[in-house]
């Protein structure tokens, strides 16, 4: 085999002269030089492998709903926590979810138990006909009252993990630590948002520490935060 070949050349039928490339690496190089010419190279190679193509970013960007490259449902918080969550997901896991959507679908696929709470009540009826049997959704419109928030500690002591990604997420991490199980977490999306410190604060005051996974998420062009807070001994085995 000739030394270019090996290196990938593969030679022209005929009497090619050594060296030249085949005409599919011929239009190859022509073409990379033109989108480098134009300053667009960086944008085809993001555009046709690499991590954006393979976790869906940007069918989920032209789909504006939070799916992978397969269009299945994606939870709507960062990637790095998306991969987090899916290497440690156990099928025996109890959840329960502030804020229903494409999550509530992918929790349902993947654990024994879902109960998501929703407070608008067009959303839930959006979310409700895509749930198997067995996964709970409950309508909860917000009241000053706090009902919304207190919606979990109807289960004390029970869930493995408590998603805060609704409304009144403070008044939610109070209430997860009702209903939390000992070895119970909790994710918090745009955890980077300061108006929800006194929650954060709440949390560790009661024992909990923090993991932030900081990068892209479905749907927009951003950077965002999603967080797990757990304790010493936790279902992630962190
Ligand atoms: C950040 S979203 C919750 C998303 C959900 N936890 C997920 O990851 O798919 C917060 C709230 O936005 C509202 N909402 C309205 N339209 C929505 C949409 N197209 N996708 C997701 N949430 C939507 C719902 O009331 C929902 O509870």
């Amino acid at each position: 085999m000739a030394a270019d070949e090996r290196e990938g050349h593969n030679l022209l039928p005929g009497n090619t002269p050594a060296g030249a490339p085949s005409a599919p690496a011929w239009f190859k190089a022509v073409g990379r030089g033109l989108l480098r010419a134009t300053g667009l190279y960086a944008n085809w190679s993001l555009m046709t492998q690499g991590p954006l193509r393979a976790d869906g970013w940007l069918r989920s960007f032209r789909e504006g709903r939070a799916v992978d490259a397969d269009g299945r449902p994606l939870p709507w918080i960062t990637y790095p926590a998306i991969e987090f969550l899916s290497r440690h997901v156990r099928a025996d896991w109890e959840v329960f979810e502030y804020g229903c959507g494409q999550s509530t679908l992918w929790w349902t696929a993947r654990v024994a138990k879902v109960v998501a709470c929703e407070h608008e009540a067009a959303w839930a009826e959006r979310i409700r006909p895509m749930l198997p049997a067995g996964a709970e959704l409950l309508h909860v419109p917000l009241d000053d009252a706090g009902t919304y928030a207190q919606t979990c500690a109807r289960w004390p002591g029970r869930f493995d993990v408590i998603v805060i990604d609704g409304r009144q997420r403070v008044q939610c991490a109070d209430a997860a630590l009702t209903a939390l199980n000992p070895r119970g977490v909790v994710v918090w999306d745009n955890s980077d948002r300061e108006e929800y410190r006194d929650g954060y604060e709440l949390l560790t005051a009661a024992g909990f520490r923090r993991v932030s996974f900081i990068g892209m998420a479905p749907i927009f062009n951003a950077k965002a935060e999603t967080a797990v807070f757990y304790r010493d001994d936790n279902v992630l085995g962190l």
